[in-house]
């Protein structure tokens, strides 16, 4: 088969990686891809979506594939379905999970899933009386997407309060912050969980861990996640058990009984307290890196997994993952996450092997040769039989990338080693 892949990130490259070793696929398109992709397949410049779905017919392709949220949130999985093409995603309906966090914490509220104590509100006076009852820290959000910004983690009540000021007002995310949500502080460690669903069916993948920090000891600012792994030792059957039993169930009823069933990847945010599983988020699409690890400890067929979860048919499908281990390191521009870098010539002197690979991600290609464009620029995977093993490899394969300015964590997946 024929299939389409909306995005340019590593999360999509990885897609496409592992679907290119499948029987069942014929080619590969981007939309848009990146400089690396037009090494699987064939990148498309095409951002309308019934241009892109004008094209998907004529070409014959029979599965799109969206990697990123904001395709999602504007409705592409809407205008697909209604010409009768097969996509993988979430609606636009069902895509106000990750779109906005007011819509989320409602909804988890209106279902008994357990989350942080909160208010969502447009008022200071409101959101300023909820913060008095809380302790420090105290964590305030901007309501709608802000690119993975919009968490403030407030040390003092007064700090807590300024965020909301500065976010109502709409200084600091403009009309995403015009609504917050205020919560307390939960302190316990984080696992991403996906469940991979057709509206009824569901399948949950191996338990990820990222690494949002910029450096080593989780210090330093936020980033969109410098390294992870899966499967993480920290997530045992009983918390397999809460996130199928107390989140992804509940969720996948609500959604239906609000009338918007939940098809694609739900991404649980999870925050283990104890050993309570709480919900800090849903995003409605795979995790970036944590994809690029995921991916590759697939022993069943990508394509089935994708195919039959957008056609609704999951069920059919007995998800089947490696006995093995990956770890992603990403290496990332010189001026990463604080403004963007110059674009530098990329040499790698290693060969992609059953131990390890590169997932290409920030890149550009001019004359043939790779630039690194800034941001996360790629991922060395090392996959192996225990976590130990797959983090050296992964580890050996970052001393085998160069660009001017490369710069990566050197404690991925410490969690699971310590
Ligand atoms: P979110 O975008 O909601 O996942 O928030 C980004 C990050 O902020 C999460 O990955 C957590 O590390 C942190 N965070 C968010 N909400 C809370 C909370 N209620 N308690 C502790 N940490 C949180
Ligand atoms: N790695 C976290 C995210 O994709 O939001």
């Amino acid at each position: 088969m024929k299939i389409l892949i909306v995005g340019s990130g590593g999360r999509e490259y990885s897609i496409a990686l592992s679907l290119k070793n499948d029987k069942n696929v014929e080619s590969l398109y981007f939309a848009p891809g990146n400089g690396a992709t037009d090494e699987l397949g064939i990148n498309l410049d095409i951002k309308d979506f019934e241009k892109l779905a004008d094209f998907v017919e004529n070409e014959g392709i029979s599965l799109t594939i969206v990697g990123p949220e904001a395709p999602l949130v504007e409705g592409i999985v809407d205008v697909f379905r209604k010409r009768g093409l097969t996509i993988f995603g979430a609606s636009k309906a069902a895509a106000r999970l990750e779109g906005s966090k007011a819509f989320m914490k409602d909804f988890l509220a209106r279902h008994d899933i357990p989350t942080a104590r909160y208010i969502q509100t447009s008022s200071y006076e409101k959101a300023s009386d909820f913060i008095d009852t809380l302790s420090a820290p105290i964590v305030v959000k901007a309501d709608g997407l802000c690119a993975g910004k919009g968490v403030i983690i407030a040390k003092s009540k007064d700090e807590a309060k300024k965020a909301a000021s500065d976010m109502l007002s709409g200084e600091s995310f403009a009309d995403a912050g015009k609504t917050v949500v205020v919560e307390e502080f939960l302190d316990g460690f984080e696992l991403s969980v996906f469940a991979v669903c057709d509206g009824e069916n569901y399948k949950i993948l191996p338990a990820a861990q990222d690494h949002k920090r910029l450096l080593d000891n989780d210090e330093g600012p936020n980033t969109g996640g410098m390294g992870a792994y899966a499967p993480t030792p920290l997530a045992n059957d009983d918390i397999y058990s809460q996130i199928e039993e107390f989140v992804v169930k509940p969720t996948l009823k609500g959604m239906r009984e609000e009338g918007a069933p939940y098809t694609g990847v739900l991404f649980v945010g999870a925050m283990v307290v104890g050993k309570k599983v709480y919900v800090l988020e849903y995003n409605v699409r795979f995790g970036d890196p944590e994809c690029e690890v995921l991916m590759p400890l697939l022993k069943s067929a990508p394509s089935e997994l994708f195919y039959k979860a957008a056609a609704g048919r999951l069920n059919e499908l007995d998800l089947q993952f490696k006995d093995e281990f990956a770890v992603g390191v990403v290496v990332a521009s010189e001026n990463y996450p604080y403004k963007s870098s110059a674009p530098k010539p990329i040499s790698v002197t290693a060969k992609n092997s059953a131990h390890s690979h590169i997932s290409y991600a920030g890149v550009d290609k001019k004359d043939g040769v790779l630039y690194a464009n800034g941001g996360r620029v790629l991922l060395c995977v090392g996959i192996g039989k225990s976590v130990k093993e797959a983090r050296d490899n992964a580890y050996d394969l970052t001393k085998k990338v160069f660009f001017e300015g490369a710069k990566f964590r050197n404690d991925i997946a410490y969690q699971a080693l310590k």
